[in-house]
C-alpha cells in the first residue's frame, strides 16, 4: 500500500483556481499539440470513477479531414435548426455566438459510451442503466480539468446529430456518442464563461 498524499492549503487554493479557470473554449490557436501530451491526459482520465468500474469510455481521435468535414456539416445544419427555434433579440444573440472550434482545434475526439461492455458485470446499473453514460461524462470532466492543468483548452460540442457522427466515424453499433471535444491552445484565457460575457446568460 502506498502512503496517501496530503493536499495542503496551497494546493487546495490552486485547485479552486483550476475550477475557476477551466473554461469551455471555442477559439483555438492552430499550433499542434504533442501526441505525448494527449496520451498523458487520456492516461490520467483512466483514473476516473465509473459504475462497477466498467470504464465504458471509448476515445476516438478524429483526424481524417473528410470525417472532420462531416462533423462540421452536421454542426452547420443542427446550428441553423437551433437558431430557427429562437425569435427576436434571442435569435440575434444566438446567431452571434461562436459555439464550436471545429475548424481550428488541432485535436478532436469523439467520446463514446460502450453499451456492449461486460466490464463491471452490471454492478450499479441494473435499475439505473444510464449510469454507464454518466460514467463517461464524469471521465470527460476529469479530462477537461487535466487538460487545463496542462495549459490546454477543451470545447464540448453537442450541436450535432449523433447518428450522422456515428456513421461518419464508423463507430460500432453498441457505442453511443456522449461528446465531441475540440482540444488545443486557447486564443485567450478568461475566468468568466463566454456565454456570460456574451450576455446569453447572467451570472
Ligand atoms: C454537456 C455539455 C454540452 C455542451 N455543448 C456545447 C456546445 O455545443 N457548444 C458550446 O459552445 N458549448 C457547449 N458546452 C459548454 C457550455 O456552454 C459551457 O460549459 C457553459 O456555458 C459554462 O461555461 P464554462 O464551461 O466556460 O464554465 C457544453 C457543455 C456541456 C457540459
Amino acid at each position: 500500500m502506498s502512503t496517501p498524499p496530503v493536499f495542503d492549503a496551497a494546493f487546495a487554493a490552486q485547485f479552486t483556481e483550476l475550477l475557476r479557470w477551466r473554461r469551455d473554449v471555442r477559439r483555438f490557436r492552430r499550433d499542434p499539440v504533442p501526441d505525448e501530451l494527449i496520451e498523458g491526459l487520456i492516461a490520467q482520465t483512466q483514473l476516473s470513477p465509473s459504475v462497477g468500474h466498467s470504464q465504458p469510455w471509448r476515445w476516438m481521435a478524429v483526424d481524417d479531414p473528410r470525417q472532420r468535414e462531416a462533423v462540421q456539416a452536421s454542426f452547420s445544419r443542427c446550428n441553423a435548426e437551433a437558431l430557427s427555434a429562437y425569435e427576436g433579440e434571442r435569435a440575434a444573440l444566438y446567431a452571434r455566438l461562436k459555439l464550436e472550434g471545429l475548424r481550428e482545434a488541432p485535436v478532436q475526439f469523439a467520446v463514446f459510451c460502450d453499451h456492449g461492455t461486460d466490464r463491471g458485470h452490471g454492478l450499479g446499473r441494473q435499475t439505473m442503466p444510464e449510469m454507464l453514460d454518466y460514467s463517461v461524462v464524469a471521465a470527460i470532466t476529469q479530462f477537461w480539468l487535466a487538460a487545463r492543468v496542462a495549459g490546454l483548452g477543451v470545447g464540448w460540442v453537442s450541436i450535432l446529430e449523433p447518428a450522422e457522427i456515428c456513421a461518419a466515424l464508423e463507430a460500432p453499433p453498441a457505442w453511443k456518442l456522449i461528446a465531441y471535444l475540440c482540444i488545443g491552445w486557447a486564443e485567450d484565457e478568461c475566468d468568466t464563461p463566454e456565454l456570460i460575457r456574451e450576455g446569453w446568460d447572467t451570472a
